[in-house]
């Protein structure tokens, strides 16, 4: 049995992620499809208390009753990684889950919780794992999930396993717009036709841009399940008219929906738009990006106990 010193419980922030570009390459023959994505971790989040439980046990506490059943992904990292260690964890985990991000929206909150519960609990338990384990682990847990074991800026590759670390670019602030209806990620893909496969240049102007310290290229902002969202989805359309209209010059979805989000430089433009689409009744945030610092920095803070 491994050893844990981990008697407290902790807090840490599980950040939601917008897509900067997210291309669709084609499809593959396991079902999934090749991608490339500049993926961006933003300030929203969730917030998850861990506390150490006797051996074996794992629980879920979360605020959202929809969210707390016993098939929540936070609750199958804790698992997958406790059977994976080896020797096993003298510690189960009682797991309590705040959610902020919304669910299904296309921001990544289930697969940021799960990531985050599985970094933290592998610094409690102490786990030697190797970097690209820990990462097979978080893809089997969903394709979302690798990025979040890092996050900040990175270019994601082949179904979303395969992350390069970019430089935090300059930060921006967000206008985030929910309409009120579902996506399934899984439907979304489906409903791809290959005039909406990307080439992966979009990402590459995104990537070279940061890499080279220059300002972001808000015009090679580019989503390959935009087109179709918002032909399926009036409310996604007229969400994102409603953004126009009030003055965002750039909107773009994130990952497959059907949240919108404008990037602006500025504080007040952002909040400008932000106050004319809550006044519409529209589900709004203000927010913005977050630098991998910031992201790093809440881990250790945590890991130190
Ligand atoms: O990996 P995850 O469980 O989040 O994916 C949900 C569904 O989205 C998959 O079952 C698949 O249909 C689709 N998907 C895909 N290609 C990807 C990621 C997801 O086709 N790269």
């Amino acid at each position: 049995m491994i050893e844990t010193t981990w008697t407290r419980a902790i807090i840490v922030p599980a950040y939601a992620k917008i897509n900067l570009t997210l291309e669709v390459l084609g499809r593959r023959t396991d079902g999934y499809h090749d991608l490339v994505s500049v993926m961006q971790t933003i300030a929203l989040h969730d917030m998850i208390g861990l506390r150490p439980a006797p051996a074996g046990s794992y629980t879920l506490d979360c605020d959202d009753p929809a969210l707390a059943g016993d098939d929540n992904l936070v609750l199958r990292a804790a698992r997958l990684l406790a059977g994976t260690l080896d020797p096993p964890p003298t510690t189960g985990a009682a797991i309590e889950l705040r959610k902020a991000i919304p669910a299904q929206a296309g921001l990544g909150g289930g697969s940021s919780d799960a990531a985050c519960v599985l970094g933290m609990l592998y610094r409690m338990w102490d786990g030697h794992l190797s970097g690209e384990h820990l990462c097979e682990l978080a893809a089997q847990l969903g394709s979302d999930v690798p990025f979040f074991l890092g996050g900040g800026t990175a270019l994601v590759r082949g179904r979303g396993e395969h992350i390069a670390g970019l430089p935090d670019g300059e930060p921006l602030w967000l206008v985030l717009l929910k309409p009120p209806v579902a996506v399934s990620t899984a439907a979304a893909f489906k409903a791809l036709t290959p005039d909406d496969y990307g080439d992966g240049s979009a990402s590459d102007a995104v990537a070279g841009a940061l890499r080279a310290g220059q300002p972001l290229p808000l015009d090679r902002l580019a989503n390959s399940f935009e087109p179709s969202v918002l032909r399926d989805y009036p409310a996604a359309a007229r969400a994102r008219d409603a953004f126009h209209a009030a003055g965002a010059p750039f909107v773009r979805l994130s990952g497959s929906g059907p949240t919108l989000y404008a990037p602006f430089r500025e504080l007040l433009p952002a909040t400008a738009v932000y106050q004319r689409l809550r006044a519409e009744g529209h589900e709004v945030w203000l927010t913005h990006t977050v630098p991998l610092k910031s992201v790093a920095f809440a881990y250790q803070e945590t890991a130190r106990e």
